[in-house]
């Protein structure tokens, strides 16, 4: 890509994030903005003048070189320095003073766009800070969503439906065993813990078509599953007790069945609809008792990447083009997960449906760093939360923007949390019968 072509693309991924920031800050109240709505949350306008405060930080100061804004706020929108609990006590920029320290950095920012080099050190190099800020607007954007989701009172927020079902997709495909590449080296926006690109030997597994759906869930929930410890581990039971857990989070049991509170919105529950707001516990729990288990990450990037044609990783299930809204339910276009079959033309080339897009998927696996692993360009985005208990969840949700979704894009939480666009499908390893 030329210089040009890179700057304006540079441009339109801040300008999209930006326009989403204020979408998701402009519907509420400047009340709203500043209460806390979850102590698992931010108040909504500490999260719009972090996102200022990061960026103004990284490309204001280390790449533009120039004077700080704001240098005297820099502490309270450290996210290490304030747990997110003690947020809403600082004495924080209200909300117009948010809307003015953000945009003023932003215009610097351009500035700086317009001339720095693109080319040179790893920091500037293929516009990798500005990838790098857009992707942390957007990834916050979507941390926004899930505090709008929430959120008590009336609904705010509206979207077009997502689209119907256009191909029955159900049951497992096998997965054949040997070698496949995960993670990259060459995607020039991909983040530290998605390098470097290695060779992982994969045994033969079978991997669920299409992830878990709520009335497949459901079925767990009918059965008697939060009632049995046999299904989950000593650690999700107690937990399981602990915090009394009965459903996914936002379900509620009504004398005509369950439904759900979205965005402010009653419905109730869609069985095709793939299941959201479960914890890591409920989905290895759900897969003990269908006779399975969640796939590994290298699993899950196995059936999303691997090409057996051609024995190359595709940067998407469906090929190496950029997400566009055929292929996968992203960018927060419907509030919601499509059904299952809804993305034929998402599917990967082992065919595996739905990865990419509607719902965040646990995986097995413990966050840590690849072989040959370097932080860059700064430990706290990922290093220092390696091998601390933090699960991979992987595939972006309805809520993530493309940006900030790649085939190799790896997020983690806590094997408690719920209130991200979670769900999950199951993997098994199959008898030496059925892989011959
Ligand atoms: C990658 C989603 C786990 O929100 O904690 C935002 C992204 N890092 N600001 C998070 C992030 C710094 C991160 N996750
Ligand atoms: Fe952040």
């Amino acid at each position: 890509m030329n210089t040009t072509d890179l700057r304006t693309r540079i441009a339109t991924a801040l300008d999209a994030a930006r326009r989403r920031t204020r979408e998701l800050t402009d519907a509420v109240s400047e009340t709203d903005l500043t209460a806390q709505h979850s102590p698992l949350m931010s108040p909504l306008v500490w999260d719009y003048a972090h996102i200022g405060n990061q960026e103004e930080l990284w490309l204001v100061r280390d790449v533009g070189g120039r004077e700080p804004v704001r240098a005297d706020i820099d502490g309270m929108y450290d996210a290490f320095q304030n747990p997110r609990r003690d947020r809403p006590a600082l004495p924080l920029l209200p909300p117009d003073e948010t809307r003015t320290y953000t945009s003023e950095v932003r215009d610097k920012v351009l500035d700086v766009l317009d001339r720095c080099r693109l080319d040179g050190n790893r920091l500037v190099a293929d516009g990798f800070a500005f990838g790098m800020i857009a992707q942390h607007e957007q990834q916050h954007d979507e941390t926004m969503l899930a505090t709008h989701q929430l959120r008590e009172g009336e609904p705010v927020l509206t979207a077009p439906p997502p689209p119907g079902a256009r191909a029955v997709v159900a049951g497992e495909v096998l997965v054949p065993g040997g070698p496949f590449t995960m993670g990259t080296s060459t995607e020039p926006w991909a983040l530290d813990n998605e390098r470097p690109a290695h060779a992982v030997d994969v045994a033969a597994f079978c991997i669920d078509a299409a992830p878990v759906t709520n009335g497949q869930y459901l079925r767990f929930v009918d059965e008697g599953g939060y009632d049995d410890p046999r299904w989950w581990s000593a650690e999700g039971w107690k937990h399981r007790r602990a915090a009394d857990l009965a459903a996914p989070m936002h379900w509620r049991r009504e004398p005509d069945g369950w439904w759900y509170v979205r965005f402010g919105h009653a419905e109730p529950i869609d069985p095709d609809e793939p299941v959201v707001h479960v914890c890591w516990h409920e989905a290895a729990a759900y897969a003990a008792w269908a006779g399975k288990r969640l796939p590994t990450e290298a699993e899950w990037e196995k059936a999303a990447r691997h090409d057996p044609a051609t024995g190359r990783s595709r940067r998407f299930p469906w090929g190496d083009t950029d997400p566009d809204a055929r292929h996968a339910n992203l960018g927060q276009r419907h509030l919601a997960p499509a059904p299952v079959g809804a993305y034929p033309d998402g599917a990967s080339a082992l065919g595996v449906h739905q990865l990419v897009g509607d719902v965040w998927e646990w995986t097995d696996t413990d966050f840590s760093g690849y072989p040959g692993f370097a932080a860059f360009p700064y430990r706290e985005y990922s290093e220092v939360f390696f091998d601390r208990g933090y699960k991979v969840l992987r595939g972006g949700s309805f809520g993530t923007d493309p940006v900030a979704c790649r085939g190799t894009f790896r997020n983690w939480d806590l094997p408690i949390r719920r209130q991200i666009f979670a769900g999950f499908r199951c993997a098994r390893t199959p008898a030496d019968a059925e892989v011959a």
